[in-house]
Order: C-alpha cells, then structure tokens, then sequence
C-alpha cells in the first residue's frame, strides 16, 4: 500500500463570509493567536508526517508564497539584535526548500475544481486534502488519524462529524451503513442537502485522504451544487468501484471561515498558550460578565 506523502491546500476561496477584511487580506492569513490560519494547518499536515505541501492558489493568494519563504531582512534584524529565540521558532517553521508547491486556480469552478489543478504535482499516489478554513485541535493531529485509518483499511477517507440537523444544508454529508468504532462504513454522499432531506448528520469535516482516481473523475468536470465543480461529488462516483469510510475524528473543530468560528478559534487557541493564559482570561472576564 503508497504511503501518504503530499498534501493539497485549496486557498484560492474569495472568503466572501470575512468581508471586508478578505477584499485585501487572503482569508487563509488571517491570524489565529499570533499565526496565521494556514500555518495552522500546514502544522497539523507536518505534524501527521507530509513531506510535500501543494497550495492550490489564485489571485490575490500570493502573502502565503512570501509567508513560507525567508525573510532576510528581518532575519538579519532579529540576529543583530540578538533575538535568537525568536528567530529559531521562525526557521524551525519554514517548510524546507523544494517542500513546498503552488499551483494557481485560473478560474473559481469549484473545490473538485481547485484539487484537480494540483495533479501533477500529486502524481500517481494517495493524498491528503485538507481545507485551511477549518482549524482541528485535538489529541493528534486530525488528518494524522485519517492517515492511521487508511493505513488501517486503505481506500479513501473521509473525516466526519456530527453536526445539528439544521446546519447539515450548509456541509457535504455521508450515508452511513455501520461503524466499528471511529471507522464508518458508507454508501453515499451528498452536497449541501437542502434542509430536510440529508441521509445523517455526519458532515464532511474538510480533511480527506484520497486516490490518485479522483483526478479521472474531475477531468470529467461535472457540475453540482451551487453549479461547482464539486468534490463532494467527484468522491460519491469514485465510492462506486473503490473503498471508502467515514472517520469520526477525535478533537474539536473551529470553522475559521465564519466570524464566530474564527473568534472561538482565537478564544480557545489562546487559553491553551500557556504564555498567554493567565493574561487572556484576565482580559476575557470583565467583557463576559452577567448581561
Ligand atoms: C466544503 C465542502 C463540503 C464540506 C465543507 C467543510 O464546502 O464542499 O463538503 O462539508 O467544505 O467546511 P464549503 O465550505 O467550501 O462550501
């Protein structure tokens, strides 16, 4: 069985539910704590083993490239000035020369769209996906236990969670046919279910590992929900003739995409510095008394 080595970014979304601050700053480099969401996720893939980042781009992305990259002026500086420390923690974040890819999205068609564009780059091998809006914090990383479970059952996998029955229209969600602990057996998957009419609460997380196939169904650019090309759809077809499973992950989940998912990030994120601890909760209290 191919071991999991690279991982797909898709960071060209408009982040049209962070306007205005989206008009001019890629969503993806809005800080959680005092980093940016994306070196969030790109952590967690490091931290599960994946040797190779691709960032599927657009316009406007370009901050991430220069994010990744050496800054040799303030390199210089912090070295002068004998902030060793600080520029440790720097370099020891840096991906590695070569590590790291970027691929432009000519065109916003969808995320099936956005995966697609970065094949070459993927090969003929199993890949991660995972989507920067969504922050994972949890006892190990969540794609890392994604990972564990393909290299348990192969196929594709899909991590889930569950969700309230009226936000389910707002995810892609799974069919499923039994479970053996986290592991979920499934028979199918939808977009966006309008209300009402979703096959479980199970909703797609955004942390996907997936066969190189994936990319033969995609060329076929079908559109879905919203007129997208969609992934959600791309992987209900590949279901057809390969194994695939839902895996209901351990930690807890901060969509940074949404305002309040962002603020809950930076909350949480925050009480769990140890150096920032103390002082948050002090700021926090006054403005959370009794209303
Ligand atoms: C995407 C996926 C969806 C998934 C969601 C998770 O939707 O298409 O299946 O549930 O991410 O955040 P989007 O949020 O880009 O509309």
């Amino acid at each position: 069985m191919k071991r999991v080595r690279k991982a797909i970014f898709p960071v060209a979304g408009l982040g049209t539910r962070m306007l205005p601050a989206a008009k001019t700053v890629a969503k993806e480099m809005l800080p959680v704590v005092d980093r940016p969401l994306i070196h969030h996720v790109i952590a967690e893939a490091r931290a599960a083993g994946i040797e190779h980042f691709v960032l599927v781009t657009g316009r406007g992305k370009t901050a991430m490239e220069d994010y990744f990259d050496h800054h040799v002026e303030l390199e210089e500086t912090l070295k002068a000035k004998g902030k060793t420390e600080l520029l440790d923690a720097l370099l020891a974040d840096l991906p590695k020369e070569g590590e790291i890819s970027y691929v432009r999205q000519m065109a916003p068609h969808g995320l099936g769209h956005a995966v697609w564009c970065a094949r070459d780059i993927i090969g003929d091998e199993p890949f991660a996906v995972l989507l920067p809006d969504v922050i994972v914090d949890g006892p190990t990383p969540c794609i890392g236990q994604a990972i564990e479970a393909y290299n348990q059952v192969g196929g594709n996998i899909v991590v889930v969670e569950p969700v309230p029955e009226s936000e389910t229209h707002k995810y892609g969600v799974v069919t499923p046919v039994s479970r053996d602990g986290r592991l979920i057996k499934m028979s199918g998957m939808v977009e966006k279910p309008p209300q009402g009419t979703a096959p479980s609460n199970l909703s797609v997380l955004g942390r996907y590992v997936l066969q190189p196939e994936i990319f033969d169904i995609l060329s076929e650019r079908q559109r879905g929900a919203g007129g997208e090309i969609q992934l959600t759809d791309a992987m209900a077809k590949l279901m057809q003739t390969q194994a695939f499973h839902a895996y209901d992950y351990e930690g807890e989940s901060y969509d940074c995409g949404d305002r309040i998912g962002w603020l809950r990030a930076n909350v949480a994120l925050t009480l769990k510095r140890p150096d920032l601890e103390s002082a948050a909760r002090a700021a926090l209290a006054p403005l959370l008394g009794a209303k």
